[in-house]
């Protein structure tokens, strides 16, 4: 990079005040970045935001390729604006009292007693906000115990079955399109363990199911009365406000998921109103944009120094890049580079992993830090290593260090961007996903892409379902490649 952020600072003191956004949640440092100014967009890339925003909150099909709507924002209305408002809040108020029901521990299993485990099935968008959610407000949670089981892999449901009463435990089997190979199979395995264990009819006061579908979820075997329904105009990945949150429900209970969908909301007035310079998801997405489209920069990691935020990164990671992992715009044109990867882990533990590379290496590589400036339950000597460790590593990256030894050598003037949140509760959690969620449509918006489609997850789906007859030795009338022939046969001899 041509500019020096060293120097950046040294001829501008008040560089950090004016490049920092400040609101109720947090403050976000976009000063050790190689910018001259928070105004990066030029007249065409505001356009587009400014159309994608309209569009978005208009309610118009922007998921062309499906040709629906994409209105998650929707579902954390809290004041109604017309009759879908009305259905949608009358709908969270019938999950969110099913689930406040399990965190007061008042619904008995068919043998009479309390139900205190809940294991949610799902995969995708229908495990990944849930589950961090669940990790990162631990602190907010009642005395029901939430599992999350997502993976096909039997030992994933092995070893919460293993574990688990059959008359206390209640499984939801969430999963938009009912169709979803992973959860049917573990949905099937829980229910056969549960009919083993206790009977047929226990099956009813056992499963529930959130879904699109309900006609699969009642074929299924699930009470009608007990399916929690939501609409295709939520993509999975944006679900967690829907019924997909019920086991976040089960866990924090109905008013702390309330004031989760109030933090969200925030998050919806910001992006609609807040002027397009000083608006905090045009302005993530448009530094990522300056470094992966215009600098060349390869990845974003994410380092959270925050262990109830451990689980951050992988929910991110299929929000952006399930969103923005796409080879064509929205003509239908290839585009030379559309969403980058990101990746990362929680500091401290980073820094002893892959922090070599962020300092020492030649990827291009732009990092955001999230740090939380108050964390009641962690001792004060620890927060302040904490927080202390988190300054470093951005001040390190950015100044560097001379050094005789080439291998000593730190070449600094690498960039980040810092999220310091003022504490982790429901509403700042529902703030901050939210937001993420803004930045990956104004993002998308930036590419010319659509974000709310996924058909390159397909392709496996299709390939996986033709090789299960040969790997169970129904057929071998395939005509495969040798690698994939050989693996099987592999598997025939020794599995
Ligand atoms: O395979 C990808 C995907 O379709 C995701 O988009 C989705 O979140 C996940 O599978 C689970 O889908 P479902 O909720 O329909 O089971």
């Amino acid at each position: 990079m041509e500019r020096d952020l060293k120097q950046l600072f040294q001829s501008d003191p008040r560089r950090f005040s004016k490049f920092t956004l400040e609101n109720d949640f947090l403050l976000a440092d976009f000063s050790k970045n190689h910018l001259d100014t928070l105004h990066l967009l030029n007249q065409e890339e505001q356009s587009r935001i400014e159309l994608a925003r309209k569009q978005f909150f208009g309610g118009e099909n922007i998921n062309h390729t499906e040709n629906r709507a994409a209105m998650h924002f929707r579902l954390r209305r809290t004041s109604p604006m017309d009759p879908l408002d009305e259905e949608v809040i009358s709908i969270r108020d019938r999950f969110l009292e099913f689930g406040d029901q399990i965190f007061q521990q008042k619904i008995l299993g068919f043998s009479g007693k309390t139900i205190d485990t809940v294991v949610n099935i799902g995969i995708g968008g229908s495990d990944l906000g849930p589950k961090f959610l669940y990790d990162a407000l631990r602190d907010f949670r009642g005395h029901s115990k939430v599992h999350f089981v997502s993976n096909v892999d039997g030992l994933a449901i092995h070893d919460v079955l293993s574990e688990a009463n059959p008359e206390t435990t209640l499984f939801i089997v969430c999963s938009k399109t009912f169709t979803t190979q992973e959860t049917l199979q573990n949905a099937q395995t829980a229910k056969n363990w549960l009919v083993n264990s206790l009977s047929k009819d226990a099956v009813s006061s056992h499963f529930v199911a959130v879904s699109t579908q309900v006609d699969l979820a009642k074929e299924f075997g699930i009470n009608e009365s007990r399916i929690f329904g939501f609409w295709d105009w939520v993509g999975g990945r944006y679900s967690l406000w829907s019924a997909v949150g019920l086991s976040l429900v089960c866990a924090i209970g109905a008013t702390q998921f309330r004031e989760l969908l109030e933090g969200a909301e925030c998050a919806d007035h910001a992006f609609e109103n807040d002027p397009i310079h000083q608006n905090l998801p045009v302005i993530l997405a448009a530094v990522d944009h300056f470094y992966f489209q215009k600098n060349g920069f390869n990845s974003k990691v994410v380092a959270a120094y925050a262990h109830r935020l451990s689980m951050l990164v992988p929910f991110l990671q299929q929000l952006v890049m399930e969103s923005n992992g796409k080879g064509i715009d929205v003509s239908g044109n290839s585009v030379n580079r559309s969403g980058v990867v990101w990746w990362g882990a929680p500091g401290t533990d980073a820094q002893h992993s892959f922090f070599q590379l962020l300092h020492q290496g030649t990827e291009k590589l732009h990092v955001e830090f999230i740090g939380v400036t108050l964390q009641p339950k962690s001792d004060n000597d620890h927060q302040i290593k904490l927080l202390s460790n988190l300054f470093a590593q951005s001040r390190a990256l950015m100044i560097g260090e001379k050094s005789s030894f080439p291998e000593k050598e730190f070449s600094g003037n690498r960039p980040s961007t810092t999220l310091l949140l003022k504490n982790i509760t429901p509403k700042s959690m529902g703030f901050l996903v939210a937001t993420y969620e803004h930045r990956v449509l104004c993002e998308a918006a930036l590419l010319n892409i659509n974000p709310f489609d996924q058909f390159g997850v397909e392709l496996g789906k299709k390939l996986c379902n033709e090789l299960l007859p040969v790997i169970k030795k129904e057929s071998n009338s395939m005509e495969l490649d040798s690698s994939t022939e050989g693996l099987i046969q592999y598997v025939h001899r020794h599995g």
